[in-house]
């Protein structure tokens, strides 16, 4: 584990659920945090990854560091032979995440991108809808993430609020697991238009906390979106398809109306407790990304894959005033 700050519970907690999976290590560049980490799961802990990785030629690196050290990591543990899964965002900037497709589709080993929203229930179910061809025509979509962060939450972790270090705000950090269903259940996203903005945090972060986009699809299929960190409160994300036979609307469990009246609704898993809007579907792309290691296939979410909705939030930037992009 290389990175142990909020998220890497997660997939702490997932290494330790699954059956087959041992710890061997965790790394963190604050030795406190190293140090806690390492104790707390009865592991070494290093403050250098490619100490970790001399040290302990671990088979897989999970990486949960700042946007801008995806890259670097990933491509010290490729050629150190160990499969990575990294969290999303690929990378801070463009030409960062370019490098590591290039890399690792140049390596032998194995590397997985975090979109765990599109193991969620809901998502699947739409997607496999969308696939049998038996909502005919789809007409088009949209998609609201509404989210509350506190200046704590920048403060706390400097690096959330600058280009440098996460290469965006809320699209990039936020919002790209909305962004990223968007475009897997509606197609590749052939044009751009949007606008990003800094409303509430100005004098604390450089990057967007609200967005408005509107997205073409191949084929001329549009999806509008938008997306605010700056909401009171965490409402659950909500995408509607609406299609000729029927309309999918998701917003936690999904209800699908057929145009004859008929309704389906379809569960959603649920995680307890404060951070629920993280979803409950990391373990399961972690269970997946282990079960299909020995399968030779690259995994499916793949850097060339992750690529996609991080060309968005930068199309985006360059076309807000003020925004660096
Ligand atoms: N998939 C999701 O739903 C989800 C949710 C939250 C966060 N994330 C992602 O997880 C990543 C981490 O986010 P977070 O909120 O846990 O951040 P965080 O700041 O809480 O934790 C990051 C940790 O990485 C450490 N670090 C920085 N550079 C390092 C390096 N080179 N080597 C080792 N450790 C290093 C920091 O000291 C810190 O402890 C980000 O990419 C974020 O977008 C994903």
């Amino acid at each position: 584990m290389i990175g142990c700050g909020d998220i890497s519970a997660l997939h702490l907690g997932a290494i330790e659920d699954l059956d087959g999976i041992e710890l061997v290590g965790v790394c963190d560049v604050d030795p406190d945090a190293a140090a806690r980490a390492g104790e707390a799961n009865g592991v070494p802990s290093f403050t250098d990854h490619r100490a970790l990785l001399e040290e302990l030629r671990p088979d897989v690196v999970h990486i949960c560091t700042p946007h801008d050290q995806h890259v670097p990591v990933a491509i010290d543990a490729l050629d150190a032979g160990a499969d990575v899964l990294t969290e999303k965002p690929l990378a801070a900037s463009l030409a960062e995440a370019e490098r590591l497709v290039a890399h690792a589709e140049a390596s032998a080993q194995r590397i997985g991108v975090c979109f765990q929203n599109r193991y969620n229930a809901t998502s699947i179910a739409m997607k496999e809808l969308l696939d049998s061809g038996r909502l005919g025509r789809v007409i088009g979509g949209s998609a609201t993430v509404k989210w509350a962060r506190t200046p704590e939450y920048y403060r706390a972790k400097p690096w959330r609020g600058t280009w440098e270090n996460s290469g965006g705000g809320l699209l990039i950090n936020q919002a790209i697991h909305t962004i990223d269903l968007l475009e897997w259940l509606l197609g590749p996203v052939s044009a751009v238009a949007g606008h990003a903005a800094n409303h509430v945090f100005g004098d604390i972060i450089e990057v967007e906390d609200t967005a408005e986009l509107v997205l073409t699809h191949e084929g001329g299929v549009r999806s509008v979106m938008y997306a605010t960190n700056a909401n009171a409160v965490n409402e659950p994300v909500s995408i509607v398809i609406a299609a000729e036979n029927a309309t999918l609307s998701m917003r936690g469990d999904l209800t699908v109306t057929w145009a004859d009246g008929t309704v389906e609704t379809v569960a959603e898993r649920r995680l307890e407790g404060a951070r629920a809007y993280w979803g409950a579907s990391h373990v399961e792309l972690i269970r997946d990304f282990y079960a299909t290691r020995g399968s030779g296939e690259p995994f499916w979410i793949s850097p060339r894959e992750a690529m996609k909705p991080l060309r968005i939030p930068k199309e985006v930037y360059a076309q807000s005033p003020g925004m660096r992009g």
